[in-house]
């Protein structure tokens, strides 16, 4: 079962930011997940649409200037990396799987994706685009058509595994709170690959290794991987 580290080891570090990036590479996780907004002309890697929770800052970030959000930081700590930044971080040492929280425009996203490719080492296999918002996924992968997809639901609805393979999907993304071992046994049927959020707890992880589950997000990749081999946690 892979292990992903949800926007980062954010257990360990500021989500989202290159301190979490290097926290989980530290830790050899399989892929490192982060959630990306399109600001002024700029891929800024950030989990919420408004900065209080986050940042010492009031109010929406897309109603920031770029200029703006690269003074803030992360719980008084790290600034806001931009996509290009975690791109240079990882290197192509794991996986990445951006998931787009906010429009990015198709050209930008692009663009982005062939700098991975080709300056920082990745290869297709290791990209991985997410979104629930499934829009945006399908005019990405006209885009880029080798491009994997996640198809990401907070919910288990029905026919999920075929709707994921009608999207021409790669793997299906869905919440541990509703995880369904008919969806998993339909999903690997159809090819797809099924990853769960968020799971951080030991009798979870058990649980979802047992059924058969392909990939974690967790926000403590060395404790979940600990429970996985078995070692003291
Ligand atoms: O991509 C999986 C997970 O990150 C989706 O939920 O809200 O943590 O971005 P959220
Ligand atoms: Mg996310």
């Amino acid at each position: 079962m892979l292990i992903i580290a949800h926007r980062g080891a954010s257990a360990e570090a500021p989500e989202n930011t290159l301190a979490a990036i290097q926290r989980a590479l530290d830790s050899q996780v399989d892929g490192i997940e982060i959630d990306v907004y399109f600001v002024d002309g700029e891929v800024f890697v950030f989990h919420d649409r408004y900065l209080e929770r986050l940042t010492a800052h009031p109010g929406r970030l897309l109603d920031l200037t770029a200029a703006q959000i690269r003074r803030l930081k992360v719980f008084n700590q790290q600034p806001i990396p931009t996509l290009s930044d975690v791109l240079a971080c990882i290197a192509g040492r794991c996986m990445l799987n951006i998931e787009l929280k906010g429009d990015v425009p198709v050209d930008i996203l692009r663009e982005h994706l062939d700098q991975a490719l080709t300056t920082y080492g990745f290869s297709q296999e290791q990209l991985l685009v997410s979104s629930f918002n499934h829009h945006w996924l399908q005019r990405a992968k006209q885009a880029s058509p080798w491009l994997r997809l996640g198809a990401l639901s907070a919910s288990c609805m029905l026919d999920y595994a075929r709707y994921a393979s009608d999207l021409d999907a790669y793997s299906v993304h869905t919440c541990v709170d509703f995880i369904d071992q008919a969806l998993i046994d339909d999903a690997h049927a159809r090819g797809l690959p099924v990853y769960v959020y968020t799971v951080d707890q030991a009798e979870d992880i058990k649980d979802l290794q047992a059924m058969g589950v392909d990939g974690i997000f967790t926000n403590h990749p060395q404790y979940a991987r600990n429970v996985l081999e078995g070692l003291p946690t």
